[in-house]
């Protein structure tokens, strides 16, 4: 069996890649380790390249479409995974989940509908109904046991005269898993309430061992009547730049309309790569996606014995899926910075400056009550990981 190398340091600056190309401009220098945008700094797969290599060997890449060995590949894929009952039929191929959750907001709702999220929650959540002009309704998730967790209370009253609700499944930022029983009584309320359910589930695949991932629509009848999930390749096999996602809808009637509203703006069609990795990722990325889990676990339990044994202040709040962790850093000890508190603003001044490590600002999820915290991108090598959490450490204590 193959063993893959999740250890090697490869050098992305230079290729245009956002989540280290794009500091120079943002923050005036080229000397800092980015541990934000959700990509990894692994390789992508070989099985992925080769098969963009075979296809580069043709000569003409004009217009396209996906293949039957694509369709094969993600049916099979989401049967075997998540008991999705998926064919051709019920897909539909979108060119990225941010932008499928924009058409879904434009074709389903009206501007001044009440959108529900979940806070803290992956930023675009927050934007897109914003930018649309619709009204966005927050329900913060509460901490218990280390772990988030919905405020049911609360996110039945928000629910009230929603038309939709957005939900990452698993949960950006903090790659928590919701259990069938947690998403069963989402959907009691959405389907009482009329809420439609979007299921961001582009983390689905990286459900780290000893967690399962349950897709929202596999709930009940009523949880695949009202909603539309998203699925997606790109994080699974590190291939985000390719713009490959796929969307499926039981319901019929919400299918046709969806679907139809896709078709006819002309607004979610693929590249050629985008089918050709996906194909490639599906059909043969079992092992490869194994051995990236188990990685992804040491990385997980090395950061949580870092914490305990160096950063003790630190709340964490540890993936169950995905490489995204939560740090609130609100307890740094007062003796490291005098007599006061250490403000937002001063923390992130020690991350950029002092450790020179880029996290995702915590209000960027939510607002204010996120300041202090801080998510971490922990899809490195592990020796990359270990060195940024040093740095982190001692610019906390100076
Ligand atoms: C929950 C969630 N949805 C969507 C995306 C982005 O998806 P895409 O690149 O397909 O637009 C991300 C990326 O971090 C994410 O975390």
């Amino acid at each position: 069996m193959k063993q893959y190398n999740f250890d090697e340091m490869i050098e992305r600056k230079g290729t245009d890649c956002f989540k280290w190309d794009a500091l120079p401009a943002m923050y005036g220098r080229d000397d800092l380790t980015p541990m934000w945008v959700a990509d990894m700094d692994f390789r992508s797969p070989d099985f992925v390249m080769e098969a963009i290599r075979r296809r580069c060997e043709h000569p003409v890449l004009g217009y396209t479409m996906p293949s039957e060995g694509y369709w094969q590949a993600v049916t099979t894929w989401l049967q075997k995974h998540y008991g999705i009952n998926a064919s051709k039929d019920n897909l539909h191929f979108i060119p990225g989940i941010v932008a499928g959750i924009a058409y879904a907001l434009l074709c389903l709702t009206q501007p001044d509908d009440k959108i529900l999220v979940t806070t803290p929650v992956y930023p675009p959540f927050l934007n897109l109904p914003k930018e649309s002009q619709r009204e966005l309704v927050c329900s913060p998730l509460k901490i218990m046991n280390g772990r988030f967790a919905i405020d049911f209370d609360d996110f039945e009253r928000k629910a009230d005269g929603c038309k939709l609700f957005i939900m990452s499944n698993p949960h950006n930022p903090a790659g928590t898993v919701w259990g069938k029983e947690t998403l069963s009584e989402i959907a009691d309320i959405c389907e009482r309430k009329g809420v439609l359910v979007i299921s961001d589930e582009i983390h689905a695949d990286l459900t780290l061992p000893g967690h399962r991932h349950v897709s929202y629509s596999t709930v009940s009848e009523a949880a695949a009547h009202h909603s539309i999930t998203f699925m997606a390749p790109s994080k699974t096999f590190n291939i985000a730049g390719l713009g490959s996602s796929v969307c499926f809808v039981s319901d019929e009637n919400l299918r046709k309309h969806f679907f139809g509203w896709l078709d006819g703006m002309g607004v979610a069609g693929g590249n050629i790569f985008a089918f050709t990795a996906a194909e490639a990722a599906f059909a043969q990325g079992e092992e490869w996606l194994q051995q990236m889990l188990d990685y992804l676990c040491g990385n997980v339990q090395a950061l949580d014995g870092f914490l305990k044994t160096r950063m003790p202040y630190v709340k964490a709040v540890l993936p169950e899926a995905s490489y995204l962790a939560w740090l609130d850093l609100s307890a740094v000890p007062t003796a490291y910075h005098n007599t006061h508190g250490i403000s937002h603003e001063e923390l992130k001044n020690k991350l950029l400056y002092d450790a020179k490590v880029v996290l995702n600002d915590g209000t960027t999820f939510g607002g204010k009550d996120y300041e202090h915290c801080f998510r971490l991108n922990l899809g490195c090598p592990r020796t990359m990981l270990l060195d940024v959490l040093e740095r982190i450490a001692s610019a906390l204590q100076k």
